[in-house]
């Protein structure tokens, strides 16, 4: 018998290309924390709100897109910084698009402040709402935005 939990669900995390770097790359925009200090935010922010957060990181679009299938009918909402496949990733749009709770996309930087080719996000089209330009803070934003959506639904 499964062991009886409080967890009102799990949230789950997603990273794209190069944020394994984190910490190290480009700090002028991206800062000096860690991958792991930023889930560690976001982990506690979930738990602060009786959810659970699972986290996974991936270079490759197809291993993305399978990580967004695994998430159907097990999580709640899914928080995902999809790094540079953003702006062109529309087999991962096409994953989120079948994936029917919130999905909320996070960036530390303000995409829409920078180069022309990071303006289209093929990912907005599919999220609830967007949470970029606020740095590592963002990791809480993000999991406090898919909590009051979830809260706004009655979950
Ligand atoms: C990013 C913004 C993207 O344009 C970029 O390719 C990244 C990081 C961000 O978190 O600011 O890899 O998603």
């Amino acid at each position: 018998m499964a062991e009886a939990t409080n967890s009102s669900g799990t949230i789950v995390l997603l990273s794209g290309p190069n944020l394994n770097l984190l910490g190290t790359r480009e700090p002028g925009i991206y800062g000096t924390a860690t991958l792991d200090d930023h889930v560690a935010l976001a982990r506690s922010t979930a738990e602060a709100h009786g959810f659970e957060l699972t986290h996974a990181q991936h270079n490759h679009e197809g291993a993305l897109v399978e990580a967004v299938h695994a998430a159907r009918g097990v999580s709640v909402g899914i928080v995902i910084n999809p790094g540079a496949f953003t702006h062109y990733a529309w087999a991962l749009h096409d994953a989120l698009a079948a994936y029917e709770p919130p999905v909320v996309e996070l960036h530390l930087s303000n995409p829409a402040t920078r180069e022309s080719f990071r303006h289209l996000s093929v990912v907005a089209p599919v999220a609830s709402g967007t949470i970029a330009g606020f740095g590592g803070a963002g990791y809480r934003l993000a999991v406090e935005a898919l909590v009051s959506l979830l809260e706004a639904e009655g979950a």
